[in-house]
């Protein structure tokens, strides 16, 4: 079994193999060209020509304080699995991040084109794994998802009503791109705009946005790393409580069941109750996030002796 640097060659065999293994996602093949699309630490297991594993990783920006890097991805075709090919691939990208000044090593979703908010809870053995390599469970996220058969997306009078206060609500165009993100950057973080100038630059998804006079003060995207997708959506901290939000989600979502989806999910969501009352939103996965200080003197506590088994 070799063990080597993943490059863009590898991406149909990486693509194909998350397409088989990764049971709890529509779309897995689509998932590595996405991780490429910015700088990752990749790395393939192969057996001759058959491509039998991969994980994806990358460097968090260096800053004032601790360097992070990522786990991104990892999966192993199932007929080589517990042989050690996991652990061999994934310490493998640890040495690569560490070299790069990570001192800590997450698994949790980042950035503009990211997975997973963390470990679907679903992958078992991903979680078993996680824990046994010593990575310590912090957060909890979910995704929600929209019945689009059945959810109300008529938002004409809720339009109308944002138009007589002033309130615009149009599809985003190529002319939005510049004055949207000056308009914004003060309020939202770096990681929205990106997201919101791959949504007005990419092909797939698209962009509703709320203008009050030369103001963006709402955004509602999709599609930005897989079409079903929504988010992320915004509304300016000083006009909430007026409908932009709904309205937006709502052209997005009619925009998605036009395209011939019939569910959405809002990945990463919250808050749950305003997704829930007003979409009837669902919590459909689950995600705990995980981290290991590389720095840390000794193995971290095992969980037995945590619970007080052993
Ligand atoms: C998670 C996955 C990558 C593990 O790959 P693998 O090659 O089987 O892992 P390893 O053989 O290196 O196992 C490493 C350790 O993880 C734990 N582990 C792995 N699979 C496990 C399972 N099914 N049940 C319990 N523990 C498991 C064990 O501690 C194991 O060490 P051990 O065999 O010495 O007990 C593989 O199961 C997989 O591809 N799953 C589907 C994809 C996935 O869930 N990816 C997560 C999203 S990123």
């Amino acid at each position: 079994m070799d063990v080597r640097e993943m490059s863009g060659h590898d991406l149909a065999a990486v693509a194909g193999l998350c397409e088989r293994e990764l049971m709890l996602d529509r779309d897995a093949g689509e998932l590595p060209a996405m991780l490429m699309r910015r700088p990752y630490v990749g790395l393939v297991a192969a057996a001759g020509p058959s491509l039998l594993g991969a994980c994806f990783g990358a460097a968090g920006p260096a800053g004032r304080g601790r360097r992070t890097g990522f786990i991104d991805l990892l999966v192993v075709d199932r007929a080589a699995r517990r042989q050690g090919l996991g652990r061999r691939l994934a310490a493998g990208v640890h040495e690569r991040l560490a070299a790069s000044g990570c001192q800590v090593i997450a698994v949790r979703g980042h950035g503009v084109h990211y997975a997973w908010p963390g470990i679907d809870v679903g992958y078992t053995a991903a979680i078993c794994m996680a824990e046994d390599l010593g990575f310590q469970r912090g957060g909890c996220e979910v995704d929600m998802r929209v019945d689009l058969r059945s959810v109300q997306l008529d938002t004409r009078s809720a339009g109308e009503r944002l138009r007589s206060a002033g309130i615009v609500v149009r599809r985003a165009g190529p002319a939005d791109d510049g004055p949207l993100q000056s308009s914004l950057a003060g309020t939202w973080i770096p990681d929205w705009i990106g997201a919101l100038t791959a949504a007005l630059r990419g092909g797939r998804g698209g962009l509703h946005v709320a203008l009050h006079g030369q103001r963006y003060v709402g955004f509602c995207a999709y599609g930005v790393n897989r079409l079903y997708e929504i988010g992320p959506l915004g509304t300016a901290p000083d006009l909430r409580g007026l409908g932009i939000g709904g309205t937006l989600i709502k052209r997005c979502l009619a925009d998605q069941r036009d395209r011939g989806l019939s569910a959405a999910d809002l990945g990463w969501a919250g808050p749950l109750s305003y997704f829930s009352s007003t979409l009837k939103a669902v919590i459909s996965r689950t995600y705990w996030q995980y981290e290991k200080d590389l720095t840390a003197p000794g193995e971290a506590a095992r969980w037995q002796d945590r619970i007080g088994l052993i």
